[in-house]
């Protein structure tokens, strides 16, 4: 028998209603615990998510002040100031915006001398702010999480790792629509550190994950799905619109139209 714990999975009408949920969220844990850890994704899938969380924050609704933020990744050798760097991202989207100290936010260095030393200083860096509370994530369409890609293992912790073409094509807006001039390699949070997060919050939208979202939830715990590893962890909400939600079977949707929450059965473990 399957004695995991399942997943809670809620399914939005509309990408924006989804965003605007996931904001309330972030927004009620910030008033219960003001210096919560919040561990960030980049990628498409979060920038309606971080409109609604300045909206908050100008609204006077989302107080950052003494939380701190901890990205999951970056890619390696782009200057910081590059618009295609994350760091650039994120301040584009949400830290120039919110009212987070500049010492609370953290990132890794793209332009790291010493990329080793580098990871280790963010692992040391996450342990001594006390580990992350909520960990945001979004999902490649390979089932990758950070820039945990897809292999025959997964580095536990903050490494430096090359990105699949299917990851570099994904992230090309970036670097002006062409693929190669995304770097070929990266650093990313570990697997085995997201999953030391007190509480995951995964976000899928678009019927493109689809299909990785089903098998993050249903197949197997395999790195050749580095999500599907989250079923190892007992806190995590998978926050999908109903594009997303298309391959999950319906016992584990909501019934209604709009938002809705089901705790996800998990069929059996395979594999
Ligand atoms: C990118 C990022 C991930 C992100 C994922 C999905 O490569 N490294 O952190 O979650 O891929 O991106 P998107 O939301 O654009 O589909």
């Amino acid at each position: 028998m399957n004695a995991w714990p399942p997943f809670t999975v809620e399914v939005h009408a509309s990408v924006r209603e989804l965003a605007a949920a996931i904001a309330r969220r972030i927004a009620d844990a910030l008033r219960t615990r003001p210096a919560l850890v919040l561990g960030l994704p980049t990628g498409r899938t979060p920038v309606h998510l971080y409109r609604e969380l300045r909206e908050l924050c100008a609204a006077g609704l989302a107080d950052f002040s003494n939380a701190a933020t901890f990205n999951l990744d970056e890619f390696l050798g782009v200057p910081p100031a590059h618009p295609g760097s994350y760091r650039s991202y994120m301040e584009r989207h949400l830290f120039r915006h919110v009212n987070l100290r500049r010492e609370n936010i953290h990132l890794l260095d793209s332009g790291a001398a010493d990329p080793i030393l580098e990871c280790e200083r963010y692992e040391r860096a996450i342990r001594s702010a006390g580990g992350i509370d909520l960990q945001l994530l979004g999902i490649g369409d390979n089932g990758h999480i950070g820039f945990n890609e897809p292999g025959a293992s997964l580095s536990a912790r903050t490494h430096r790792t090359r990105l699949h073409p299917e990851t570099r094509r994904a992230n090309a807006a970036l670097f002006g629509g062409d693929w190669r001039k995304v770097p070929a390699e990266a650093l990313s949070v570990g697997v085995g550190t997201i999953l030391r997060a007190r509480e995951i919050i995964l976000i899928a939208t678009g019927r493109a994950k689809a299909s990785c979202v089903q098998r993050m939830m249903e197949g197997p715990v395999t790195t050749r799905v580095p999500a599907s590893l989250l079923q190892l962890h007992s806190n995590v909400r998978v926050v999908l619109d109903k594009a997303a939600a298309a391959f999950i079977p319906p016992r584990g949707r909501p019934q209604s139209a709009g938002a809705g929450e089901a705790r996800y059965p998990r069929r059996s473990l395979r594999g």
